[in-house]
């Protein structure tokens, strides 16, 4: 287990989590309908907060919100209320964020793969529409202004553990405009004194993770195929590593830079575990934990080609985001592919197909 995984309710964040259900507020979530804005709404409305979502389903999917009213029960659910337009259009973002104390921008075309193949789609939604979002979220006068960055930003920089302020060259589109997110946002509170929040997530997994599609991410990707029977490929020899960061950990991240003081913004905080796992120790831990589950893995994994624009080796330096935000996550890799496990399995079973 990494040094950095606490035990829950020990921190700020239980703090928090009470203050929030003293004192509803209204949130807008970009990107709700998607892995990591579904579990931010589920997690909101558990704390019977008020939520606006926005989505234009371009990567989300009308099931996510439909477990979220699944899990969080109709009451609950009737907090919520859902914008269906695109963040590309700033009339839908000024009508969103109408209202909102607090602002979870996630809404982005992921993927490197796919930026590599559609820059300039990629560039429109990850660039024009973050500026929507900021100049609508500025006017609006939010209290706080949380968005999505992303460890692509660290680029070809070859210092380990990844500390916020070294960054190299972007490797992909996807990363550049991950990249120039941040110089908005940083922009921004030198402009007009709006001081924003951005995260860089470290490859989030967890439920609802799409596992289907050509830019599926490896853990649900990876964990679909070994449930059908399917040969894993392995893109390069499988040393390639990564700081695998579970979905409960970057709610928490988000909750935490929401509320955080005004001295620890116009900042970027890390979020992930510290720790470091190749890929062929990845398909060793799905491996095992699907033994327990009673499903054999009978095929290794394959090797091709290491993939274009992709970092090499990816770990995080979290003590920024311990130190000043009161992060303290809760679940390291194993934990969190053993939370997330029964979800795929049941996924798999209900639509054995995919
Ligand atoms: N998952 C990760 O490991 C990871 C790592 C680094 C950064 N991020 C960032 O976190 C955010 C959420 O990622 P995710 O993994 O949940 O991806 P996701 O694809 O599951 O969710 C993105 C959501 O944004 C929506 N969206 C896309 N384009 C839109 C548009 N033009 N207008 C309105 N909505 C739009 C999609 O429909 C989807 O619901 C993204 O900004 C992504 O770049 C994710």
């Amino acid at each position: 287990m990494a040094n950095h995984v606490n035990p829950p309710n020990t921190s700020l964040i239980s703090l928090v989590r009470q203050d929030l259900k003293v004192r509803p507020r209204k949130w807008l979530v970009t990107g709700c309908a998607g892995f990591i804005g579904s579990n931010l709404l589920e997690a909101l409305l558990r704390l019977n907060q008020t939520v606006v979502g926005l989505d234009n389903f371009a990567t989300g999917h009308q099931h996510n919100l439909d477990e979220v009213h699944e899990a969080v029960g109709s009451e609950r659910f009737s907090r919520f209320q859902l914008v269906r337009a695109d963040i590309r259009d700033i009339n839908a973002c000024r009508e969103a964020v109408h209202g909102v104390e607090h602002v979870l921008h996630q809404a982005a075309l992921g993927s490197v793969p796919r930026s590599v193949e559609d820059p300039i789609t990629v560039n429109a939604v990850n660039v024009g529409g973050f500026l929507n979002m900021l100049v609508a979220a500025r006017d609006a006068g939010v209290a706080s202004f949380v968005y999505a960055a992303s460890s692509s930003t660290y680029g070809d920089h070859p210092g380990l553990p990844k500390i916020e302020s070294r960054i190299g060259r972007p490797l992909s589109p996807y990363a550049v405009t991950k990249y120039v997110d941040e110089l908005y946002a940083d922009v921004f509170a030198r402009c007009y004194g709006f001081r924003t929040i951005g995260l860089r997530y470290f490859n989030v997994f967890g439920k609802r993770q799409d596992p289907d599609g050509a830019y599926a991410a490896v853990i649900p990707k990876w964990i679909a195929s070994m449930i059908r029977g399917d040969t894993v490929t392995i893109n390069g020899d499988g040393t390639t590593s990564r700081d695998f960061c579970y979905i409960d950990n970057a709610v928490q991240a988000n909750l935490l830079a929401a509320t955080v003081s005004d001295d620890k913004k116009n900042e970027v905080y890390n979020v992930a575990v510290g720790g470091s796992t190749t890929l062929n120790q990845l398909f060793d831990h799905l491996k095992d934990i699907l033994a327990a589950h009673r499903v054999a893995t009978k095929r290794g994994p394959i090797h091709i080609d290491f993939r274009k624009g992709d970092v090499m080796h990816s770990q995080a330096d979290i003590g920024k985001a311990i130190t000043a935000l009161g992060y303290t996550p809760t679940h390291d890799l194993r934990k969190g592919l053993e939370a997330a496990m029964p979800w795929y399995l049941q996924k798999a079973q209900r639509n054995p197909a995919a």
